[in-house]
């Protein structure tokens, strides 16, 4: 079982639209594949059209694993489950900063469903808290969506720069460009730029594009409704590298 985490602390990068093709794509090519909403928000566990559970679980996310496999859903693909997620998720910064061991809590409670999965998807919220910490430890690998301007690269480099300071494997670090806008000077450029910087981003990228945003119309991964759409395209063909390094 491998654990891959959709992480930015930039809100609004394509981490959900991410997470959500990804894991679809990972369900499709056979992998048995849980997506675990850990944004309060819940904006996957929309698009997938699985509800929250009514209560108040939060508390109770890093205690033992099977209180995860209790909130396991089906989704309406084959190999696909989901874990919705609740407004209690907010607090997840405070529940583990009272938790011992509070870095290795969320790596342990996954490690409990490896009988059951080949792939754990992460789709995370924006932040660089205690949940973040767990997330680095927990996950084999850490996608990050970068979107090619001046303030997300340097949002990157912030990244890369807490890893080496709190002694996280850079290796870990899977990145590629986001809602990429081929006809804007600076968006080429920042890419050069950053891929001589970081000769390991990831060769796909994916355009703006409306089809993207109609998820949300939609509530279903861009194949759904627009299979032979550029996005489509690069959605797939993100997955394949990134299936490939896992
Ligand atoms: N490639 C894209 N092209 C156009 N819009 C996008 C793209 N990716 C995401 N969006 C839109 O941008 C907003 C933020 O995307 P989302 O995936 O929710 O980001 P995050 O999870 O990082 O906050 C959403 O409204 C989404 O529809
Ligand atoms: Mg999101």
């Amino acid at each position: 079982m491998k654990v891959l985490a959709i992480y930015s602390m930039k809100g609004g990068v394509g981490k959900t639209a991410a997470s959500v093709n990804l894991a679809y794509w990972a369900a499709a090519s056979g992998l048995k594949t849980l997506l675990i909403d850990l944004d309060p928000q819940g904006a996957s566990s929309f698009y997938f059209r699985v509800k929250p559970a009514k209560k108040d679980w939060g508390q109770r996310f890093f205690k033992t694993y099977e209180n995860l496999l209790k909130q396991i859903r089906a989704s309406d693909y084959e190999n696909l489950d989901i874990i919705p997620a609740h407004l209690s998720f907010r607090n997840f910064d405070v529940v583990l900063h009272n938790l011992q061991k509070r870095n290795k809590r969320l790596k342990k409670v996954l490690q409990g469903m490896r009988k059951e999965y080949d792939l754990i998807v992460l789709d995370c919220p924006p932040s660089l808290g205690n949940l973040s910490e767990a997330v680095f430890t927990a996950a084999d690998h850490l996608l990050v969506p970068v979107i090619p301007t001046t303030l997300s690269e340097r949002t990157f480099n912030q990244l890369l720069a807490f890893f080496a300071r709190e002694g996280y494997s850079q290796e870990k670090i899977l990145a590629f460009f986001s809602m990429v806008q081929s006809q804007k000077n600076m968006h080429k450029g920042i890419q050069d730029t950053m891929r001589q910087a970081w000769p390991d981003f990831l060769t796909s990228s994916i355009p703006f594009s409306v089809d993207v945003e109609n998820m949300g119309e939609y509530r279903a991964p861009v194949d759904q409704f627009a299979h032979n759409k550029p996005a489509n395209a690069a959605y797939q063909s993100l997955w394949q590298e990134v299936h490939r390094r896992l």
